[in-house]
Formats: structure tokens, C-alpha cells, sequence
């Protein structure tokens, strides 16, 4: 079998589409044009090329972007200070905190003090535990988009066994959480698990979300898996996912390349939260 490429450019293309056409409804409701605010500290070359991207989805799609650029040693109380007053300005819907921050802060203090319903990264402890609950709340970026590119191979997720290999706050644990939203039998892979080769190939969607080059090889993959590869490891100016493409893609029956798989998709998914936070806080009369 040769596997079909999920194409994450694409399916990012058709939502930043609909994106639009909600940003503009918004608009014309609120009187105003949703606003998404992003926060980096230091500068971070990575981190900068992403906090671009971001403030350039934002104009894509008709959402005012307000980046703000502090210094690598900015205070802790001066990071807070600022997300208080975004907190507290109605023109800003959503608010994004690029991480990693500089050692000297306290990651979790600072993105718990992000306003829940501004949390369009879905960091905050109160909207990482809705989605425990199963409850509609802001969440994660890159996971959501994950769930979106296997939905849009069309095949059932209900009762199919799940496995992820990553445990992180940022991908893994919320993506798996998500599977089991979608009803499939999840099982949760990382550094201690034994023999992940043996539970990988019981997969019928394996997502790779480990940030280790081709950590995931041919042997790993069930015929006929949907494998979605998080990973973006670089490696002599080129960039590599967590999943041995060539491999897989003989083995699979849907896989996401690296880069255009689940990269672009993160990108949509910030802004449709934006967009979601934007909309309650409107119902919500605020
Ligand atoms: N750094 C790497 N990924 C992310 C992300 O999804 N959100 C934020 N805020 N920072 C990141």
C-alpha cells in the first residue's frame, strides 16, 4: 500500500476560508474586529518566526493582531502586569503567550493567569481540565488540528485504537483526550513505556508527537494506520518529523508529511479559538 498525503495546507486553506467569513460576521455584529494578542519574551529565533506567522494568519483572515516584545529579562510580575491588562481590554479576544519562556519565569504561573475565556491556547488549567471533563472549551492548538486532518480522511474514528506516542502538555496529553472524545481506545506511549514498537503497531491511528527525528520506522506501523506526525526536528538546515516517512508511507492508508501536515494546521486552529472566544464573550454581553 501507498499511503494518501494529508495534505495540512490544503484542509488549513478551506478553514482559513470559513475563518473569514466568521471574522467579517463578527465584525459586523460587535461593531469592532476581533483581536488576538501575542506575547513573546526574549528573542528566541524560533519562537519569532512563529509569533510572524501568526500576526500574518491574523491578517489573512480579518483578526487585528497586537504583538507585544519584551526583553528576555523581563520580570515576572512585569509579564503578569501586562497579561492584566489584556485580560482586562475588550478589544482583545484571545491572548497567546509564545512559549518557552526564559528559565527565570514560572511557565504555568503565567499561563493560568491568561483570562480562561482568552486562553485560545487552551494552556490554562481550568480549559486543560474542561477538556478532561469532556466539556466544549478552548483547546489546544495543535492537537485540535491533528483531530481535524484525521477527520478529514473521512474515516470513522469511533472504536478505533489510538495510540500516542508523547505525553506533553502541549500535544500529547491533550490529543489524547481529544481521541477519546471522539470515542477511539487510547493509549498513551512515552520515554518509560516498554515495548513501544509492539503497541504502536496495534495503532489504527498512531499520533507521533515524541521530538525525535524518524523515532517511529517502518516496523512500527499497522497496514492501513492513519499516522499524523507532530514532530519538527531540524537537522542540517533540513526539517524532519518524529515518523520515517518514506517507511510509513509504505505501510499507512492516510500520513502527514513534514513540513504541510500538522504544521499549518496549528496556525487555523488559534485563529478559529480567537474567533470562538470572540463569539462567546459577544453573547455573553461582554
Ligand atoms: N511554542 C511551541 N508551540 C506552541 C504553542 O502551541 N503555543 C505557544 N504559546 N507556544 C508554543
Amino acid at each position: 500500500m501507498q499511503a494518501k498525503i494529508i495534505d495540512g495546507k490544503a484542509v488549513a486553506e478551506r478553514i482559513r476560508g470559513e475563518l473569514k467569513v466568521r471574522a467579517a460576521e463578527f465584525e459586523k455584529k460587535s461593531g469592532r474586529k476581533s483581536g488576538l494578542a501575542v506575547v513573546l519574551v526574549g528573542a528566541d529565533p524560533a519562537s519569532q518566526v512563529y509569533v510572524r506567522n501568526k500576526i500574518a494568519g491574523c491578517e489573512q483572515a480579518g483578526i487585528n493582531s497586537l504583538a507585544h516584545y519584551l526583553d528576555a529579562d523581563t520580570t515576572q510580575d512585569a509579564l503578569e502586569a501586562l497579561i492584566d491588562k489584556l485580560n482586562a481590554d475588550k478589544n482583545v479576544d484571545g491572548i497567546l503567550v509564545q512559549l518557552p519562556l526564559p528559565k527565570h519565569l514560572d511557565e504555568r504561573r503565567v499561563l493560568s493567569r491568561v483570562a480562561v475565556g482568552k486562553d485560545v491556547d487552551g494552556f490554562h488549567a481550568e480549559n486543560a481540565g474542561a477538556l478532561m471533563l469532556g466539556e466544549d472549551c478552548l483547546a489546544a492548538c495543535t492537537p485540535s488540528g491533528s483531530i481535524e486532518l484525521i477527520k478529514s480522511t473521512g474515516v470513522d474514528m469511533a472504536g478505533k485504537n489510538a495510540v500516542v506516542i508523547g505525553r506533553s502538555n502541549i500535544v500529547g496529553k491533550p490529543v489524547a483526550l481529544l481521541l477519546l472524545r471522539e470515542n477511539c481506545t487510547v493509549t498513551i506511549c512515552h520515554s518509560k513505556t516498554q515495548n513501544i514498537a509492539q503497541i504502536a503497531k496495534t495503532a489504527d491511528i498512531l499520533v507521533a508527537a515524541i521530538g525525535k527525528k524518524e523515532f517511529v520506522t517502518g516496523d512500527m506501523i499497522k497496514p492501513g494506520a492513519i499516522v499524523i506526525d507532530v514532530g519538527i526536528n531540524r537537522h542540517e538546515g533540513k526539517l524532519y518529523g518524529d515518523v520515517n516517512f518514506e517507511e510509513a508511507a509504505k505501510l499507512a492508508s492516510h500520513i502527514t508529511p513534514v513540513p504541510g501536515g500538522v504544521g499549518p494546521m496549528t496556525i487555523v486552529m488559534l485563529l478559529s479559538n480567537t474567533l470562538k472566544a470572540a463569539e462567546l464573550s459577544l453573547k455573553a454581553g461582554r
